[in-house]
């Protein structure tokens, strides 16, 4: 008898480990289907024989929708690479995963010659240059390398970690003949209603100039707000003195009308971390557009994760360990503006549990 309640204790401790909620707190995700495709480019033709083209400059565009998606969809839109969405800095889950669990629908987009759009129609050099260190300073990991930020949010003590960050890049063609080729690609596909009726881009460093851009070259009304983490470049109108850049990050100057196209959203974030300083140029210049935006009757502000008390954030605070932090931001900026809401709005009842 004791010898058999002894074996049933042992039979629960097992069951009740192999079916540990504590061990598994995260719902699965579940998708109503996933994919890719290419946007727009063009077909060039070969110059000693016209029979022979070549299909070229498009971007792509990887998607995954939840089985009861909510009405926006979340455009993740990288400069080094899109592995920074995929995951924190520990491997842990990204923006990728914490917004699907949210069911938001995920995009993940390679503008024109990067990643997965890698099929130029002009011929592109690559020269290595010896930046891990400088991606160091530049990712706000600490100020120069090897010394971190006292409470940076990186798993330090692990090397792979930081091997991982700096080998996940792709090369990003900052010149400003790309940065309109990959807005202009990304405005079609806004355009296109392929990425839904409710855009929201996410972006990273140089891509939120190419999301300001993509805003303003856009005809109709799909592209809904843009949260940018650390933009490096902005969109200015032609009458505000504004001299454009050379390079590849910015200023951009265009028409007033299409300025105001920015305004137009429900709502615009420029995100800055901690460590970034107030003088730094860039973000000075993202207080003054959104200054601009917002004289045109928008809806722009600029957040700083630090007043937020959020300390220790890099230039890519989504992979951040407080990552779900800076989500929880999102949420309320998402929240806010009215875009949060589902496709399917008389079931809102089960959504809480949903998520
Ligand atoms: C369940 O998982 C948690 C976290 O891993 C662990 O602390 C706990 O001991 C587990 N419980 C059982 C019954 O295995
Ligand atoms: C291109 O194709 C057309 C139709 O098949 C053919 O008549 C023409 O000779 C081809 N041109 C060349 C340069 O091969
Ligand atoms: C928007 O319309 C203008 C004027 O017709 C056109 O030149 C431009 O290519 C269009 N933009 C997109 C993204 O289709
Ligand atoms: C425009 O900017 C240039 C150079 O930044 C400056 O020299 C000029 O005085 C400015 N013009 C006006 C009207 O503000
Ligand atoms: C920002 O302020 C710091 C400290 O006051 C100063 O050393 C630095 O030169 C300033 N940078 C710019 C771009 O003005």
């Amino acid at each position: 008898m004791f010898v058999f309640f002894y074996l049933l204790l042992a039979y629960l401790k097992f069951v009740l480990s192999e079916f540990n909620a504590t061990a598994r707190p995260r719902k699965p995700i579940v998708l109503e289907r996933s994919g890719g495709f290419q946007i727009g480019g063009k077909i060039i033709q070969s110059p000693f024989n016209p029979n022979f083209t070549l299909s070229c400059d498009h971007g792509y565009m990887e998607y995954f929708v939840p089985w009861r998606p909510r009405k926006t969809s979340l455009v993740m839109w990288h400069s080094s690479s899109t592995q920074v969405w995929q995951n924190r800095w520990d491997s842990g889950p990204g923006y990728k995963d914490l917004f699907l669990r949210r069911n938001y629908p995920i995009y993940l987009w390679d503008g024109p010659r990067v990643g997965r759009a890698n099929w130029p129609c002009q011929p592109t050099s690559y020269t290595p240059s010896y930046q891990d260190q400088a991606n160091f300073a530049a990712w706000n990991f600490g100020p120069r390398y090897p010394l971190w930020w006292p409470d940076v949010q990186f798993p330090v003590a692990d090397a792979a970690a930081w091997q991982h960050a700096t080998s996940a890049r792709y090369i990003e063609y900052d010149t400003t003949a790309n940065v309109e080729l990959q807005a202009s690609a990304a405005a079609i596909a806004a355009d296109s209603g392929k990425v839904g009726k409710e855009i929201v881009y996410l972006t990273n460093s140089a891509g939120g100039l190419r999301a300001m851009l993509t805003t303003a070259k856009a005809n109709n009304t799909n592209i809904k707000g843009i949260v940018t983490y650390e933009s490096i470049g902005y969109v200015f109108p032609d009458n505000v003195n504004v001299t454009a850049g050379t390079g590849g990050f910015g200023p951009v100057v265009v028409p007033v009308k299409q300025f105001k196209k920015l305004a137009q959203l429900k709502a615009v974030q420029f995100v800055w971390g901690d460590h970034r300083a107030a003088n730094y140029s860039y973000v000075a210049e993202s207080r003054r557009v959104a200054e601009l935006i917002n004289s045109y009757g928008g809806n722009a502000r600029v957040l700083m994760l630090g007043e937020e008390g959020l300390k220790g954030s890099t230039h890519i605070p989504f992979a951040d360990l407080d990552n779900e932090k800076v989500a929880g931001l999102l949420d309320g900026f998402l929240e806010d503006a009215g875009l949060d809401g589902y496709v399917d709005e008389d079931a809102e009842d089960w959504s809480d549990e949903d998520r």
